[in-house]
């Protein structure tokens, strides 16, 4: 039987190592071929010893990404969220894919739940829970929301009926990945929205918030969002039919929740302990602050409340919760020294 072929976009990403080292180490590998598509040479070369058939380009290399696409059974799309260029070039290619072989290729898309944002600027929580089995809540989200244009563009792509799209929203991710893609120095051992507060914390020596810190997000660690990923794939493969697609094809990433102002005060607390923070008491960031450290976003002031329940439908059982995402912070905070943004000042 030939093998099948599987298609990664951000490999050498904090999610998409952390999938890229599962699928590796996956039992049935040897029925697979992996590509990537990588920017960097040095980590392709990296890559190859390890059995990936790294390809060197980017999301601007579109005809490149969409012949990619038309040589794989499955492409999971780990890189940008919002690239909706590089999203159509893949959608292109599995539609090539399924005029030559009639069968319908999978797309698994990394979307994000900050699609659910409202604009609440710190001040109140919202008491709306978007539910990942109800595809009619889900349409409520209007089309302008974060993430929302790609997301739209996979779902009506299924609809035509030549590719099964598969959104995985993952929420605040977080936890430092170690092991042996960090070690060769291919993998991003950091997420994006914990450790943007606390290296903005460093550098003003005060844990913050975005106003009162009000407005809640859900969590998950690492771990447990890339064996989702893993999970669905299985569940698709033996056609466990709750591993639906299209319109019914959400996948929210969550296993507790918290309020901007619990990092705010985790982060606080920290610095105190190390004697580099003012109080444990967080302070909101001004706007200035926010402009210089968040490129004015106000993202970290938004509320983004979800339910996982098809994810857990499929299988999914995440272990982490809440209570790991606060003790995460004095190491990442520690970790923070070292990163870029930090050592900038
Ligand atoms: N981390 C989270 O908490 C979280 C939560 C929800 C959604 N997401 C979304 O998930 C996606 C990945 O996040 P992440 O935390 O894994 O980010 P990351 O660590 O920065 O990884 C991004 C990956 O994409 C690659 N990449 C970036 N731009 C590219 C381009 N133009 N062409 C080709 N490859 C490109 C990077 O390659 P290099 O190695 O060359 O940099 C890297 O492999 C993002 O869209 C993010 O918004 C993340």
């Amino acid at each position: 039987m030939a093998k099948s072929n599987i298609l990664l976009t951000g490999a050498t990403g904090y999610l998409g190592g952390s999938v890229l080292i599962r699928l590796l180490n996956h039992p049935d590998i040897a029925s697979v071929n992996i590509t990537a598509l990588v920017r960097s040479p040095e980590k392709a070369e990296k890559l190859k010893p390890l059995g990936v058939n790294a390809v060197l380009g980017s999301h601007s290399d579109l005809a490149l990404l969409e012949k990619l696409a038309s040589e794989s059974d499955v492409v999971i799309a780990m890189a940008d969220a919002d690239n909706i260029d590089a999203a159509r070039a893949i959608l292109k290619g599995l539609k090539k894919r399924f005029e030559v072989t009639g069968q319908s290729p999978i797309y698994i898309h990394t979307s994000g739940t900050g699609v659910l944002a409202d604009n609440a600027a710190g001040d109140h929580a919202y008491d709306i829970i978007y539910d990942d089995t109800n595809a009619d809540q889900i349409e409520t989200l209007a089309p302008t929301q974060i993430h929302r244009n790609v997301d739209l563009e996979l779902v009506n792509a299924d609809k035509e009926g030549y590719v099964r799209t598969f959104i995985i929203l993952p929420s605040t991710v977080y936890g430092i990945v170690t092991g042996k893609l960090v070690d060769l120095g291919i993998q991003h051992p950091y997420s994006l929205q914990v450790p943007a507060v606390i290296d903005a914390s460093v550098r003003r020596g005060q844990g913050g918030m975005v106003g009162a810190g009000k407005n809640l997000w859900p969590n998950v660690h690492i771990d447990d969002i890339a064996d989702l990923y893993v999970t669905l794939l299985n569940a698709i493969h033996t056609k466990n039919p709750a591993a639906t697609h299209g319109r019914e094809g959400y996948y929210f990433g969550e296993n507790g929740e918290h309020s901007m102002y619990q990092i705010g005060a985790a982060v606080a607390q920290a610095l105190v302990d190390i004697g580099k923070g003012k109080s444990a008491e967080p302070t909101s960031f001004t706007q200035d602050e926010i402009n210089l450290y968040f490129g004015g976003s106000p993202f970290l002031g938004v509320n983004s409340r979800c339910k996982g329940n098809r994810s857990r439908a499929i299988g999914w059982n995440p272990v982490k919760t809440t209570a790991d995402l606060l003790a995460s912070i004095k190491p990442d905070l520690e970790a923070s020294f070292h990163r870029k943004s930090v050592l900038a000042g």
